[in-house]
This record gives C-alpha cells, sequence and structure tokens, in this order.
C-alpha cells in the first residue's frame, strides 16, 4: 500500500528495516529508499528501489495505476539504491521509457550493459520534459552527492526532487518531516559528513538554486519529505549549517585502547572537559561505527584522539576515522593526541602526521609508558579542561 502525498502525487518508496550499514554509514533504524509515482497524462515514476525491494515497488505501483501502462522512469542518480531495480521494472512496464541526463547514462550503460538504448530517452542539464499537466525541469547538480546527482522542479505544483541531497538514512512509516516527532539532524549531519562535506562549493551552489526555485514541497532519495514553510526553512538551514560551520559547542574524546592506559586517559580527558558548560560526547572505536563518529568531530569545536601504540604506530582500528577525516574539512579545528605505549611510542605521531595535514592544530600531546603516573593523570585532566574552555 502507498500513501498519497499531494495531488496525483503517490510515495512508492520501499521501507528497509533490517540495514544498519548503508555503504559505511551507520544505519540504526534502517533506511528508507524514496520513490514516486505522479499520475497525469504520461504516467511517470521517479527513482526505481533497490534491487531486493523491487516487486514490492512495482506492486504499489501497479494498485494505483490499475492496469495502466507507465510512460515514464526517471532515474536521477545510478547507485543500486535507487537504480537497482531498474530492469525489473521494465520486465513489467513494456512500453516505459527510461528519462536520465546524459552523466547518468554514461553510468547506467555500465550499471546495466543488457539496457535497449531504443528504452531510453536522454536529456541535458537544462532541459524539460512535459508529462500533461505538468512538466519536469532536470538539473544536473554533480557532486551534491555523486557526479550523476540530478534534481528533477515541477514548476506546476513546486515540487522538487532532489536525489540523495536533503537525504537522511532512517525508515520511517510517515511520509512528511512534519508527521515524525523524532529529531532528525543525527539522521542528516551524518550522511551529510559521509557523502557531502567536501564538496563546499558545489554543495553551496545547488543549495542556491533550490533556494531560488521557493519550492512548496521538497522530496530527497532518502528519508522524509518536507512541505510545511517553517520545515522547508528547517532543511536549507540546517543544509547551509552543515556546508558553511556545523561547529557546536561540543568537545569530541575518541579512543582506541588495548590494556585500558588510554582508555583512561580518555575518561581524565573527559571529566577535565566535564567541568565546563560544552557539550562532552566520548566514543570507543571498538565499538562505536566510525560514522556516527565522524559526524560528531565536523561539529565540535575542538576534540582528542587516542590510540596505543602496536609496531611503532596507531592500532589498526583507527585506521578509518584517519583516512575519512580527511572528508571533513576540520581546517581550524583544535585537538589533543594521547596514547600509551610499552616497548616504544608512535601512535601519537602518527596521528598527528594524519590531522595536521588536514589544518588541525594539534595543542597538546600525552603518551604514557605503561602505566600513567600522577603528572600525566593531571596533564589529561587540563587537556579536557583546555579543549573545553577553547
Ligand atoms: Fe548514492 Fe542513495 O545513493
Amino acid at each position: 500500500m502507498s500513501c498519497k502525498l499531494a495531488d496525483t502525487l503517490y510515495d512508492v518508496s520501499a521501507l528497509d528495516w533490517e540495514i544498519r550499514d548503508f555503504h559505511g554509514v551507520y544505519t540504526p533504524q534502517g533506511s528508507k529508499y524514496n520513490s514516486f509515482l505522479i499520475l497525469d497524462e504520461k504516467i511517470t515514476i521517479i527513482d526505481s528501489v533497490k534491487e531486493q525491494y523491487g516487486k514490492e515497488a512495482i506492486s504499489k505501483i501497479k494498485e494505483i495505476t490499475k492496469g495502466k501502462e507507465v510512460d515514464y522512469l526517471v532515474s536521477l542518480h545510478t547507485e543500486p539504491d535507487h537504480a537497482g531495480s531498474i530492469m525489473e521494472y521494465f520486465k513489467e512496464f513494456k512500453n516505459m521509457k527510461l528519462v536520465c541526463l546524459e552523466k547518468n547514462y554514461e553510468f547506467i550503460k555500465n550499471f546495466l550493459p543488457d539496457l535497449d538504448e531504443s528504452k531510453v530517452l536522454v536529456l541535458k542539464s537544462g532541459e524539460s520534459l512535459s508529462i500533461g499537466e505538468k512538466t519536469l525541469n532536470f538539473k544536473s547538480l554533480p557532486m551534491t552527492h555523486w557526479p550523476d546527482t540530478t534534481s528533477v522542479y515541477v514548476p506546476e505544483k513546486g515540487w522538487l526532487f532532489t536525489s540523495d541531497f536533503f537525504g537522511s538514512l532512517i525508515s520511517l512509516s510517515k511520509p512528511f518531516y512534519d508527521q515524525i516527532g523524532i529529531d532528525i539532524y543525527p539522521f542528516i549531519r551524518d550522511y551529510f559528513a559521509f557523502l557531502m562535506r567536501p564538496f563546499e562549493s558545489l554543495t553551496k551552489k545547488a543549495l542556491e538554486y533550490y533556494k531560488s526555485l521557493n519550492p512548496t514541497m521538497i522530496f530527497p532519495a532518502h528519508g522524509p519529505f518536507y512541505r510545511r514553510p517553517e520545515d522547508i526553512k528547517y532543511i536549507f538551514d540546517a543544509t547551509e549549517k552543515l556546508i558553511e560551520d556545523p561547529t557546536e559547542n561540543k568537545v569530541v574524546i575518541v579512543y582506541t585502547t588495548m590494556w585500558h592506559t588510554t582508555e583512561r586517559m580518555a575518561k581524565l580527558i573527559s571529566e577535565g572537559a566535564g567541568c565546563s558548560d560544552c557539550e562532552v560526547k566520548v566514543y570507543d572505536l571498538r565499538e562505536d561505527p566510525v560514522s556516527v563518529i565522524m559526524g560528531e568531530i565536523m561539529t565540535c569545536k575542538a576534540f582528542a584522539i587516542g590510540s596505543p601504540t602496536v609496531y611503532n604506530g596507531v592500532f589498526p582500528n583507527i585506521l578509518p576515522l584517519l583516512r575519512l577525516m580527511r572528508l571533513l574539512r576540520l581546517k581550524g579545528k583544535k585537538a589533543v593526541i594521547f596514547g600509551s605505549y610499552g616497548w616504544s611510542g608512535g601512535a601519537v605521531k602518527e596521528i598527528e602526521e594524519a590531522i595536521k595535514p588536514l589544518g588541525v592544530e594539534v595543542i597538546e600531546k600525552i603518551e604514557t609508558r605503561f602505566a600513567l603516573k600522577q603528572e600525566e593523570v593531571k596533564r589529561c585532566f587540563e587537556a579536557g579542561k583546555m579543549l573545553a574552555e577553547l
């Protein structure tokens, strides 16, 4: 079954309650692959869904179309969560044409080598397609996630389809943001940190373009839709903050540990930071998902990062974070590096070599041998206080 979202517009999305890792992004509440059906002279679908949900989405579509042929399937982006069931849709809707922009088609040809090219209508960015009373205005907005990311705007209705931009990975039965009653920001933040934060100028331009359209409803490819003016303002403002300056009055402490000495240092730093009013978050890399830690580091004012030494370098489970932190545009943030060792140090140096080129200012380094000495206990506590007071 599916919800009517507006006159002639239906939600034919797929809810994925099971997924917990969406290509590296932690999804504690699953994900939703948004797909839309527009009834007009030409019956049009916007995006398919992940392959395993194709049949389910098709049955939703057929319930609404009541046997009428589907004319167009618009593809906004060629990753399997949106393009994965295109061939299944072609089996069901024999006269359907796939509609996409040139860049998208370059990817689709490789993703679906068996697709008959006579079934594809390729448009240029800026071109429009009339589907009857409504028009679909296509625009390429590269790197508002992927090089092929496309938006469609329906000017007669003010409907804006933005692919993954404005998306959040969460599976919700209620379609609209004003119905869900939860704080969606951490979901928007973590998705943005992982996929869009590196592309400052392109995301900024896209946001300006979307604002200039003054849409009445926004439909991203994941998560809830936005329809009230205050909700549209909310998603615009949240995205602007994530592009420009997402800093909050927050200190993040992230660590990994072998024999709990580095963990003890993390606790002392957190206790020092806890003496002030700022928020303090602590993450253990043995347990906590890297995508959440990325979102937290992107939005903190300062952070502490620690690892014990193994073979003159960091403990291996910190390496994905050190690599992914390059995406976050951390220039100007301040950090404390800490760690412990037995026969030789090296972890603190390796972390410093990873984060200094990102423009992070290292304000304190603490490396202890075997057990913490009284002086080091004090230094950890004071380092936490210093971070919180910045
Ligand atoms: Fe790149 Fe939602 O896909």
